[in-house]
């Protein structure tokens, strides 16, 4: 069938078949078929969607074309996390130590930030000398070492997705459950897991802003991944205010080291321990989310999390003493306080606003070319639920570069909505939706 006839079909409403989805995915990644007939694919897909045999064709046709990382030989199934994105979003950097420490086997293949998203792969390289680029070979070998390595995306994993997402991001056509749905599973599934769990953010800060939204889009990823051989979970989890008290990247891991020590804030810990006792489900080391969340509880009291934290800083050339001081970490030089203009309540707290004061004092990226400065950040001093006095600070801006210092102000100021009594407590986990 001829890339015009493919793109008609699907205009048109009808099921494509595996052979037209292959073509366009094959002739596109040898560059037979120009970008404007696959904007204009993608579009379609847009509109009349895809259902799940389309979805599991096109996700084959990605993970197709690049290599598999081959995890079998290894004890245990090889268990990864995913996260849709939000604003102080840490949980990586906690999940990946903490079920490697209990004996898992967690190959995490991560992303930069974008707007006013941060990525994993961000907030790792503030770790003076820590190295995310590991080959293959290397990160194969890591993972059966030491149970754990944290690299970015690389040339030969799922080369079609980062053409597609490339497209999909200047033609308006990134929020389509099959499209999102082809992207992350073909790169967790290339990334070698056989477990999957997922974190689907809901609310003002999430990429999906409807329960609902999240709701469709978990149940879609649970699906596919299911059809393509994997166990998968996913939880809907909030993201009205940001996760933890940090925003940026230096700032984020002192905080992930936090929890791993034992402490942290609520809302990060459960969250994180959460997706952990799922993967420990998943892979097998647990037969309850009980049992799992002792299990858990156990490596960090124990210091176990912790030192396996500093393994795989040190397995990737970076400095291990960031977990025992922070100030060998980025530091910004100035700061600034945003204060609360009443006495009251604190309501709520938006996370977009936040994550965009963060991202304009320099810690994300506002074009995926732009870089970033380690030490800039957003810290969260009071939460939602949360009593405050006038005056008293309800976070602090922490940056280098002031040259956007007063709309990142604005930013943060507008975040903050205070009442007079206490909000009723925010939920976290809203729902688990679960392999079967
Ligand atoms: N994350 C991805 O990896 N792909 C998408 O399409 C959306 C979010």
């Amino acid at each position: 069938m001829r890339t015009l006839d493919i793109i008609a079909e699907k205009r048109n409403g009808r099921k494509l078949s595996s052979e037209s989805i292959r073509a366009l995915v094959e002739g596109y990644v040898q560059g037979q078929i120009p970008d404007y007939q696959v904007s204009a694919f993608l579009m379609a897909v847009y509109f009349r969607s895809m259902d799940d045999e389309e979805t599991v064709t096109l996700t084959r046709a990605i993970i197709d074309s690049g290599v598999t990382v081959d995890f079998s030989g290894l004890p245990s199934p090889a268990v990864g996390k995913h996260s849709t994105g939000g604003v102080g979003d840490k949980t990586s950097l906690i999940v990946a130590p903490l079920a490697a420490s209990c004996g898992m086997f967690v190959p995490m293949i991560s992303g930069r930030g974008l707007g006013h998203t941060g990525g994993t792969l961000d907030k790792l390289e503030s770790i003076p000398g820590f190295n995310v680029n590991l080959s293959l070979a290397q990160f194969k070998e890591q993972v059966g070492g030491i149970g754990c390595a944290l690299i970015g995306q690389t040339a030969e994993l799922a080369p079609a997705d980062k053409k597609l997402y490339a497209l999909r991001d200047v033609t308006a056509t990134v929020e389509s459950i099959p499209l999102i749905v082809a992207s992350i599973i073909s790169k967790k599934v290339a990334e070698g897991d056989t477990g999957l769990v997922l974190d689907v953010k809901t609310g003002s800060g999430a990429f999906m802003k409807t329960l609902e939204s999240s709701r469709a889009l978990a149940e879609a990823l649970v699906r596919t991944g299911r059809l393509l051989g994997m166990e998968v979970t996913a939880l809907i989890t909030s993201m009205e205010e940001p996760l933890g008290h940090a925003v940026g990247n230096s700032v984020e891991v002192v905080e992930s080291v936090e929890v791993l020590r034992g402490g942290g804030p609520e809302d990060l810990r459960e969250v994180s321990l959460a997706l952990a006792a799922e993967m420990a489900l998943l892979a097998g080391k647990a037969r309850s989310l009980e049992e799992a969340g002792n299990i858990l509880n156990q490596k960090i009291v124990a210091g176990d999390a912790l030192e396996k934290f500093r393994q795989i800083i040190a397995a990737q050339g970076g400095d291990p003493r960031i977990v025992d001081d922070d100030q060998l970490l980025p530091m910004a030089s100035h700061r600034c306080e945003v204060k609360a203009p009443r006495k009251g309540f604190v309501k709520s707290i938006l996370a977009e606003p936040i994550g965009k004061a963060a991202m304009l004092l320099g810690a994300g990226r506002e074009t995926v070319e732009a870089g970033i400065d380690p030490a800039a950040a957003v810290w969260v001093r009071k939460k939602t639920g949360e009593e405050v006095d006038a005056g008293e600070p309800l976070c602090t801006l922490e940056f280098n570069d002031d040259r956007r210092l007063r709309e990142a102000i604005a930013l943060a100021e507008s975040a903050f909505a205070l009442g007079d009594s206490r909000p009723d407590a925010v939920r976290r986990i809203l729902e688990r939706i679960a392999a079967k």
